[in-house]
């Protein structure tokens, strides 16, 4: 079993968009693989993911409707297999905390998966409008189709 977690600053907007569209794939493909998301800030803990994030994904008959934010722990590291972070801050962040080598090469940048090398950011949506909820669902569902392709290599 792979264990995917997705990180971005406030777990409202972006990582729990990248959650629902991979736990989406997850099925169609019937991978043995689990996702989660949180944020490294504890300003939304307990709450639900943005609306705008809501619809987007409910336009692709996808429900993030039950997520409820949380924030990153150290222990996140034990527990996952990948960790992938949606900007160059939330990247810093968590690498800040890894305790060993191990922790540190779990992480990487989610569009690095689409764009090798590049350290690209997924532009955060909160203070903008339903397109750009939209342009990052096109990302990330890209992105999750590079990582569903890496899942199925790993034959677990
Ligand atoms: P997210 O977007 O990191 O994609 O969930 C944000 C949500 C909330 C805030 C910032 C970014 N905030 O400052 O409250």
């Amino acid at each position: 079993m792979i264990k995917i977690l997705m990180i971005c600053l406030g777990n409202i907007c972006r990582s729990p968009m990248a959650e629902g569209i991979m736990k989406s794939k997850i099925m169609q493909h019937g991978l043995n693989a689990e996702v989660d998301s949180c944020g490294t800030a504890n300003y939304h803990v307990g709450d639900s993911p943005d609306y705008r994030a809501q619809k987007t994904l409910k336009n692709q008959q996808i429900d993030i409707s039950s997520h409820l934010g949380r924030q990153f722990q150290v222990e996140d590291f034990d527990k996952f297999d990948f960790i992938y972070t949606m900007d160059e801050s939330n990247h810093n962040n968590i690498l800040a905390l890894a305790r060993n080598a191990a922790d540190q090469q779990k992480v990487k940048m989610i569009l690095d998966e689409i764009y090798p090398g590049k350290n690209l950011d997924v532009p955060d949506p909160y203070y903008g409008s339903l397109s750009d909820f939209q342009s990052t669902f096109n990302l990330l569902d890209e992105a999750c189709d590079a990582i569903v392709d890496k899942v199925k290599k790993l034959k677990v």
